[in-house]
């Protein structure tokens, strides 16, 4: 009854081998560096890169279920190997990129399309959980805030529902535990649609010092971010946003759905992870 947590360094599977080992199932944590992993006792580790199909094999052996991060590139030679070892269920950590229209295309959008699509074709159960923004990404601003108390954004007034990694963690560990929302998709969403600026604002409030927002032009933010960022995904971002700006999300009932309590606030996220904007 093993379950595989590819991913594993991310802050999400991180965080769902935590649950699964507090109930005591079997968990195998496959990463690009299982080396680097700090694990809960008992917790075996491989190298699962979603990249090397070799690696596959032997991350798969004696496993049941699978948490899966979305690479489209090898999917058919995972999922090829995962009926091989007799995989039951495969829940996917997807995006609200794949509910685009049709004739919407950028990496983003493809990457999570790509992926729902092999593992439907499959002959292997699977549940697509669909997050809308990470309220991790504002992880991205801790440098400026530490150093500066300022963040840059090409448009402040942008929405999302940002959500805490742990519900996405316990929906997915919902999922993988009870069969009722198998096979299936679910939207996720944080309680709330809040500008990039009411990001700020209550990151602010988490440090207890009042935070600048600085409006930058697109060309200018892509720049800044050019040396870790391909310049496709910052213009398929920045297109996001210009969509976002000033226009409300539609909060998502899943995380209720799954784990039985409301979505954990920005406010609350905020508070928790007020060290990484501390200098
Ligand atoms: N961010 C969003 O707003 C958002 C929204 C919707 C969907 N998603 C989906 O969620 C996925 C994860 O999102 P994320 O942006 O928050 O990424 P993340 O979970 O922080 O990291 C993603 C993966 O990168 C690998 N990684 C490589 N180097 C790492 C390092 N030094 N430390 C930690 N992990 C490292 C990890 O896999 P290994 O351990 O195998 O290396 C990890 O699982 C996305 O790829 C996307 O499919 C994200």
């Amino acid at each position: 009854m093993t379950t595989l947590v590819t991913g594993a360094r991310g802050r999400v599977g991180r965080v769902l081998i935590d649950l699964l080992r507090s109930d005591g199932r079997p968990v195998r944590a496959g990463s690009n560096a299982p080396e680097e992993l700090s694990l809960p006792t008992g917790t075996e580790s491989v190298r699962c890169a979603l990249g090397e199909p070799e690696t596959f094999p032997a991350a798969l052996d004696g496993v049941t279920s699978v948490f899966l991060y979305a690479q489209a590139s090898h999917a058919d030679a995972f999922l090829t190997e995962a009926e091989r070892a007799g995989v039951e269920h495969i829940v996917l950590l997807s995006s609200t990129a794949a509910l685009a229209p049709e004739d919407v295309r950028n990496p983003i959008v493809d990457m999570h399309r790509d992926a729902e699509r092999a593992l439907a074709a499959a002959p292997i159960a699977s549940t697509a959980l669909r997050p809308g923004g990470f309220a991790t990404n504002a992880l991205g601003w801790a440098q400026s805030i530490r150093t500066e108390g300022v963040v840059r954004l090409p448009y402040p007034e942008a929405h999302s529902t940002p959500i805490h990694e742990r519900d996405i963690a316990e929906a997915a560990h919902a999922v993988l535990t009870a069969d009722a929302h198998r096979g299936t998709g679910h939207r996720l969403s944080g309680p709330e649609s809040l500008t990039f600026r009411e990001h700020v604002e209550h990151i602010g409030r988490a440090v207890g010092r009042p935070l600048t927002v600085e409006a930058v032009g697109p060309e200018e933010w892509k720049r800044s971010v050019s040396a870790f960022m391909p310049e496709v995904y910052a213009d398929t971002l920045l297109a996001a946003w210009r969509a976002a700006d000033g226009v409300p999300e539609e909060v998502a009932p899943g995380v209720e759905l799954l784990t039985g309590h409301p979505a954990r606030t920005f406010a609350a996220w905020a508070e928790e992870h007020a060290a990484a904007f501390t200098a």
